[in-house]
């Protein structure tokens, strides 16, 4: 077999924030994977870079009154510090704000157009006029046009799940400016997707991905596939487009091919051609991992333009899960959004890295990073399993046998061990770190119960016994040494610290079959102590929470209310007089309702699953005392309860039967 050349990448951090558990859980995935590679002598390239560009770095660069360029580079000096103190080892951390991307992505336009590939066509798009720029959806708010929930994104509802155009929200808002925005007509760059999908079936079913993501890709591909918008009109922070005046690439076209720019940048100073592994036909192999949220840019665009300029398609995509912290979501609220400074702060990154691999597999499943469980498995594992086996048997071969170790005779744990070391290799390769991790440590159970069973420290008191003392401790010591080179991609600091202690060179994976025989040892120092579960627990525990709290009013994980701020909402029992439809809203109903003393006029979201006349007379929750919004229909006083399904079903909370109108529910 020829042998393998490797590109890596994981996937590229926008810099327009810090590196948090959530990327690194990618980033060590990754890297755990090029350093099993390199330790067994493949040529393995892994590079990666700030993803730049798009309207969210310009924003940013705005509101902390600088520009763009000084803004990324600052967070790429942090990005990139905070990967190596997790030793991340990229071979290349660029930028995709660079002239190798600039140039590979108008060579990559030039082809596409070339090849007929580049439509154009107008869209209408909502413009803040007072900010003077196109506004994305994630920069529109307003109210849900399905259900009514207020402060909604412009492309989906988080109360209902609804998906719509932006252009369908109720009272649309910029969120930069509050200014309302207006339709304007633009005229886009599309790149043909849809000719590709012969194509992407087949190169989807090749083993580039793994099932549950190929058939996520079958399902969208069935759906049919829509041409895609590569342009964004200007202000906007990217490459202009050739030929375009105030035209820009969208910040997901630059962004995979700033891939092929940081290895070219790479391959510069390496003297390695950097073409030779993005040719057509290349027989070397690139591996992407990412996270499940990006799947679609990575494989349905990426392979269709890498195909359409003639670049080779990626061998293989890694899509991971999302991390979540005591089985939430990450929340700046809760505390579960942590930083990379922040764990560095308290803990060390190889106890972090070796809790990843062992949750990390080859599924796409979300991986809950548990307190207790990271406390009891690194101090179980680590400091229990493995390191014990190095202090209990140096412990011998320091006092009785002048740190030597005796020549290693055959014995029953070895001689399983070139099996296990084919098993552990295909884990490695299929990233099922947590099988192969599960593995090592069955050596290291192993290898206590040998040393449990043969008591060195009872044999030792026979004079006649002391030669299979030290025939056992050395063992036991060698075993930790091919341990070491098994654990070496997960927990690189610690083995570089066993490796001073066992006086070696840096392992290689073909030391698992070189036994230290005779070998002097240095001396044993703790490697590694017990993690104390108080300090982990600060991860989630900041002092700056309150405060954090206050300001992150409008935060979208901010999802905590105190009992003061739920008791000021006004919950009263109302009953329908009549309801009406709402001409040009299909959503809507006009309901009129009355407290008692009190009538109400209310719009509200549930045409779909309501008919006006069978709603007068019904019982209702009526939110009393919310700010009246002016729409464009009239003036909505107040807001009824319904429960509801991303599905669609919606139905209207019942107060209880003999409630009267006017009564106040808390
Ligand atoms: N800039 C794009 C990627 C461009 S690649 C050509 C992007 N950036 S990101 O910073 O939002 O995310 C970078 C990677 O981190 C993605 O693969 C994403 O899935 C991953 N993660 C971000 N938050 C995550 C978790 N909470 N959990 C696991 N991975 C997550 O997307
Ligand atoms: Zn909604």
């Amino acid at each position: 077999m020829a042998s393998r050349k490797l590109l890596v990448t994981s996937a590229l951090p926008n810099a327009n924030g810090s590196i948090h558990l959530g990327h690194l859980m990618e980033h060590i995935q990754t890297d755990i994977w090029v350093r099993f590679q390199k330790l067994r002598g493949i040529q393995c390239i892994y590079v990666c870079a700030d993803d730049a560009h798009g309207t969210a770095t310009m924003l940013r660069a705005e509101e902390l009154e600088t520009t763009p360029e000084e803004l990324i580079k600052k967070i790429r000096e942090e990005h990139s510090s905070d990967f190596s103190k997790f030793y991340i080892n990229h071979d290349n951390y660029y930028s995709t704000h660079s002239d190798e991307n600039r140039d590979l992505v108008s060579l990559f336009y030039k082809r596409l157009s070339d090849k007929g590939q580049i439509g154009n066509k107008t869209v209408e798009q909502l413009y803040d006029p007072k900010a003077e720029l196109f506004l994305a959806d994630r920069y529109i708010v307003g109210t849900c046009p399905k259900c009514g929930a207020e402060d909604q994104y412009g492309d989906n509802c988080e109360v209902c799940g609804a998906t719509y155009d932006a252009t369908d929200l109720i009272e649309p808002r910029s969120k930069i400016s509050g200014e309302v925005p207006t339709l304007r007509k633009s005229e886009h760059l599309f790149f043909k997707l849809s000719n590709f999908t012969a194509f992407l079936k087949e190169w989807t079913a090749s083993g580039t991905l793994n099932t549950a993501v190929s058939n996520k890709l079958n399902e969208w591909l069935r759906q049919g596939l829509k041409d895609w918008d590569i342009s964004r009109d200007g202000p906007y922070f990217g490459f202009e487009i050739p030929g375009h005046a105030d035209k820009f690439f969208y910040v997901w076209l630059d962004a995979p091919i700033g891939y092929i720019a940081a290895f070219e940048n790479h391959c510069s100073e390496k003297d390695i051609d950097y073409s030779d592994f993005w040719r057509l036909g290349s027989d070397s192999e690139v591996h992407h991992f990412i996270g499940k949220d990006i799947v679609n840019f990575h494989a349905l665009f990426w392979p269709a333009i890498l195909k359409c300029a003639d670049f080779r398609t990626p061998s293989k995509i890694h899509v991971h899960g999302f991390l979540t912290v005591n089985g939430e979501k990450m929340s700046k609220s809760r505390g579960t959004y942590i930083t990379a400074k922040e764990y560095l702060a308290l803990l060390d990154p190889d106890l972090l890295r070796y809790y990843f691999a062992s949750k990390l597999s080859d599924s796409v499943e979300d991986i809950d990073i548990n307190l207790d469980d990271f406390t009891s498995k690194v101090n179980s594992d680590l400091v229990g399993k493995l390191v014990n086996i190095a202090s209990r048997c140096s412990k011998f071969i320091a006092k009785e046998f002048d740190s030597r170790l005796s020549m290693i005779p055959e014995n029953e744990l070895h001689s399983s061990v070139p099996q296990t070391a084919e098993r552990i290799e295909t884990l490695y390769e299929s990233t099922n770190y947590a099988s192969a991790a599960r593995e090592i440590m069955g050596l290291a159970d192993k290898t206590n119960r040998f040393i449990d069973e043969k008591k060195p420290w009872i044999l030792i008191k026979d004079a006649k016994k002391r030669s299979e003392v030290h025939e056992v401790c050395s063992i036991g010591l060698d075993m930790f040494k091919i341990m070491i080179v098994f654990l070496k991609p997960i927990i690189p600091a610690l083995v570089g610290k066993a490796e001073q202690f066992l006086v070696t060179e840096p392992l290689s994976w073909q030391d698992i079959s070189r036994p230290l025989h005779k070998k002097e040892i240095g001396t044993f120092e703790p490697l590694l102590t017990r993690v104390d579960s108080k300090t982990v627990k600060k991860l989630i525990q900041k002092p700056s929470l309150p405060l954090e709290k206050k300001s992150s009013e409008g935060d979208k994980d901010n999802h905590d209310i105190s009992i003061d701020h739920f008791q000021k909402v006004d919950l009263r029992v109302a009953q329908i007089l009549s309801a009406e439809e709402v001409e040009g809203a299909d959503k809507l109903l006009k309901i009129h309702l009355t407290m008692g003393q009190e009538s109400r006029t209310v719009f509200s979201g549930i045409r779909s699953a309501y008919k006006p006349k069978e709603l007068e007379g019904k019982l209702v929750v009526l939110v009393a005392n919310l700010a009246h919004r002016k729409m464009k229909f009239g003036i909505s006083e107040g807001m009824i309860l319904a429960a509801s399904h991303e599905n669609g079903e919606i139905y209207l909370i019942e107060p209880p039967k003999l409630s009267k109108p006017g009564m106040r529910i808390s």
